[in-house]
């Protein structure tokens, strides 16, 4: 199970979440909704350990993540996790098999012998194959996605952290990639967290559904109660509405208070 308290992150003076309270029970797929840049990858972040909260924790099995301090403390937590990075984060300069790999040495006692296999049978779960020796600048943004996500599974983690599993992919392959995401539930009986803006795969791969807004979950619930809510913060994201409660800052650096000022005339 994984376990926030009050998660705090602040990135010099710009807080970025504000105290996030969730619980991941084990074997769930909790889904992450939420405005662009509200925080949602340096909350997965902070789950990894790859961001240290401000304040707050975070409990995987009742082990502390803020508290590990050696190298091989952090390796040991790490090795659990499989991390779909939202980019992709693939090296240009190793072929696909490479990059599926590449964790295993580190991560696991996996023979090297088995590494080729492991990497096929991580990229047929994706759908591809024959692309093991391709370089990332050989694929499109799709297959990229998907070699990403071979590499986030190829170790067998028993949590996995999507980011944005099927942005940039068409209908048909982010319908493949979300059977995945529940097969993997169902049959590794992986726990999984999912950020997504894609609603259809929220609503087809989410045990719950959270959303993020202004620092914090704003709503909890299963799939059903966000189709039913009345929420008027999570009806206008949910139905995809410009105009609503939530006002966009429409420039990064504008200041916070302008947050909350309606949209300028004509914005949308
Ligand atoms: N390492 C960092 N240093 C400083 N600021 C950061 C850092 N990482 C993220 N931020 C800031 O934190 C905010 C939230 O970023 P984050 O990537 O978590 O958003 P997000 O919810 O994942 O957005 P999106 O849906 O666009 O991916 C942004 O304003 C970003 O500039
Ligand atoms: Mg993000």
């Amino acid at each position: 199970m994984i376990e926030a308290v009050g998660v705090v992150k602040r990135f010099g003076p710009r807080t970025i979440l504000r105290g996030i309270d969730l619980k991941v029970e084990t074997g769930e797929t909790l889904v992450i909704i939420g405005g662009s840049g509200c925080g949602k990858s340096t909350f997965l972040k902070c789950v990894i350990g790859l961001h240290a909260p401000s304040a707050g924790r975070v409990v995987v099995d009742g082990l502390d993540v803020t508290k590990l301090r050696t190298e091989s403390e952090i390796a040991d937590y790490r090795r659990r996790f499989g991390y779909l990075f939202q980019e992709g984060a693939l090296f240009d300069s190793m072929t696909v098999a490479d990059n599926i790999t590449f964790g295993l040495k580190y991560l696991t006692d996996v023979p090297k012998a088995e590494y080729r296999k492991i990497a096929s049978d991580s990229l047929a779960l994706v759908g591809l194959k024959d692309v093991e020796d391709f370089k990332p600048s050989e694929l499109s943004g799709g297959m990229k996605k998907r070699v990403a996500l071979a590499r986030a599974i190829a170790a067998r983690p028993e949590y996995i952290l999507y980011d944005e599993p099927t942005t940039g992919l068409d209908p048909i392959m982010s319908d493949v990639i979300n059977d995945l995401i529940l097969d993997l539930q169902k049959q590794l009986k992986v726990t999984a967290i999912v950020v997504t803006h894609d609603m259809k795969s929220a609503y087809k791969v989410g045990t719950r559904i959270a959303m993020f807004h202004e620092g914090r979950a704003l709503m909890t619930g299963t799939p059903e109660e966000f189709r039913t809510t009345d929420n008027p913060f999570v009806r206008q994201f949910v139905d995809g509405l410009s105009q609503g409660p939530i006002k966009m800052k429409l420039k990064d650096f504008e200041a916070d208070e302008a947050h909350a000022a309606p949209p300028a005339k004509g914005a949308r």
